[in-house]
């Protein structure tokens, strides 16, 4: 018998962490429930894959403590102290505490030691690096080595990262994100040429895509730089700026895309749900964060796709794509590595398709969402036991 688990996240936006969870929630959705300090777009699509969503007002106060700054007021940690206690209530009838965020944790290890319940955290970011302030670092890996019970790290570079902050190596397990293959098989064999008509693409432009949410760090400025140098190259930026913050710089892409360099160029189409089909549209992805990311779902994707990729080096990214076996690696930020790299493929379609078809064997083999559930279910046994 499995142990019934309260899944708990502080966001309803959907993020990759948010993506991931949906799938195991939906696994384990028999005996368990999420728990979400808001609502919004991640309660619906839990609830239309069957799983029980149970809001709990506390959104507000949680989104004053900020991942880059220094210690939290005193209002944040009086909100978060009552949350707790108001979680350990709700979690009373449940057998385990799983939380997927950094927010989430903390008010789940402190609800976890109120009602005398086993804590595990999902831990999908890099803590350090420019990510976070160190206050905040110290702040949460204090709280795991006292109150979790073990650490599911999407990357070994995740796992690293909080072992190297001064978490406990003994709590870490890595489990790689797995990503279902099911809506890349479903896709008709007239995909690319019916998205390039929508979109107003010639079929034989080279198409250089980007599937991620918009945020500094991201770098799809990096992406538009390289472009701009490629006057016969497309851009296609897929994603919206999804928390509070990001719109500025949604401002900033979309001006740079009007400058003569790029005007007419550049595809920007905010946030889809309809993430395979559009890689499909493209002839590489390109995945540019400026700082170590600690997994990157869409590398995986645009492996299913078919579709080579062209990466930064840094965090788990290295784990999931082979340097000149499944994909390319560039430095971050590095402008003119990415418009070699991207150069290069295009005068070399033969070693596109190699790549690619690579790189969808090695994503079908390493990172199946079957894979990334055993894993998870092995832990919930062993804490469950
Ligand atoms: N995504 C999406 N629509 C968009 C942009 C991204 O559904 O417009 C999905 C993307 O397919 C991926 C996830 O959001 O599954 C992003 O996860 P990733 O791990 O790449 O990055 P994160 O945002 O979690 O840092
Ligand atoms: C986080 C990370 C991303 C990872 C995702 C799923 O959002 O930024 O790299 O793929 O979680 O674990």
């Amino acid at each position: 018998m499995t142990a019934s688990i309260l899944f708990v996240d502080h966001t309803a936006m959907m993020g990759g962490a948010q993506h991931s969870l949906l799938d195991i929630a939906e696994a384990n959705r028999a005996r368990s429930a999420v728990v979400l300090f808001e609502d919004g777009p991640f309660a619906r699509a839990l609830e239309g894959r069957g799983v029980r969503v149970l809001r709990l007002d506390g959104g507000g106060s949680l989104r004053q403590l900020k991942k880059r700054s220094a210690l939290p007021g005193l209002g944040a940690l009086v909100a978060t102290v009552r949350l707790a206690r108001t979680l350990a209530r709700v979690a009373r009838p449940f057998d385990l505490l799983y939380a997927n965020s950094p927010k989430s944790f903390v008010v789940a290890a402190l609800a976890g030691r109120l009602a005398h319940m086993p804590v595990v955290w999902h831990l999908r970011d890099i803590l350090g690096e420019g990510h976070f302030s160190r206050a905040n670092v110290r702040a949460v890996v204090s709280l795991a080595n006292w109150s979790a019970v073990r650490v599911v790290a999407n990357s070994r570079a995740t796992a690293d990262a909080f072992v190297a902050a001064g978490g406990r190596a003994s709590l870490v397990t890595v489990v790689h994100n797995g990503i279902d293959a099911a809506p890349f098989d479903a896709l008709a064999p007239g995909t690319r040429a019916a998205v390039r008509a929508e979109l107003g693409i010639p079929d034989d432009v080279f198409l250089v895509g980007c599937f991620s949410r918009l945020h500094p760090w991201k770098g799809q400025t990096v992406l538009l730089d390289a472009v701009a140098r490629m006057p016969d190259v497309q851009a296609l930026v897929v994603g919206g700026a999804l928390f509070s913050g990001e719109a500025p710089y949604e401002a900033e892409l979309r001006g740079r895309a009007q400058l003569p360099a790029l005007a007419g160029r550049v595809h920007m189409l905010g946030a889809r749900d309809d993430v395979p089909r559009l890689l499909t549209a493209c002839d590489v992805v390109v995945h540019a964060s400026v700082l170590a990311e600690p997994f990157g779902r869409v590398l995986v994707e645009a492996m299913l796709a078919g579709r080579p990729v062209v990466a930064t080096r840094g965090g788990g990214v290295p784990e999931v794509v082979c340097d000149g076996e499944t994909g390319v690696l560039v430095p971050p930020g590095d402008v003119r590595a990415l418009r070699e790299a991207l150069d290069a493929l295009r005068r070399d379609p033969a070693r596109v398709a190699a790549l690619a078809r690579r790189g969808a064997d090695h994503a079908r083999a390493r990172f199946s969402r079957e894979s990334m559930l055993a894993g998870v279910h092995r832990v919930i046994l062993e804490v469950a036991s």
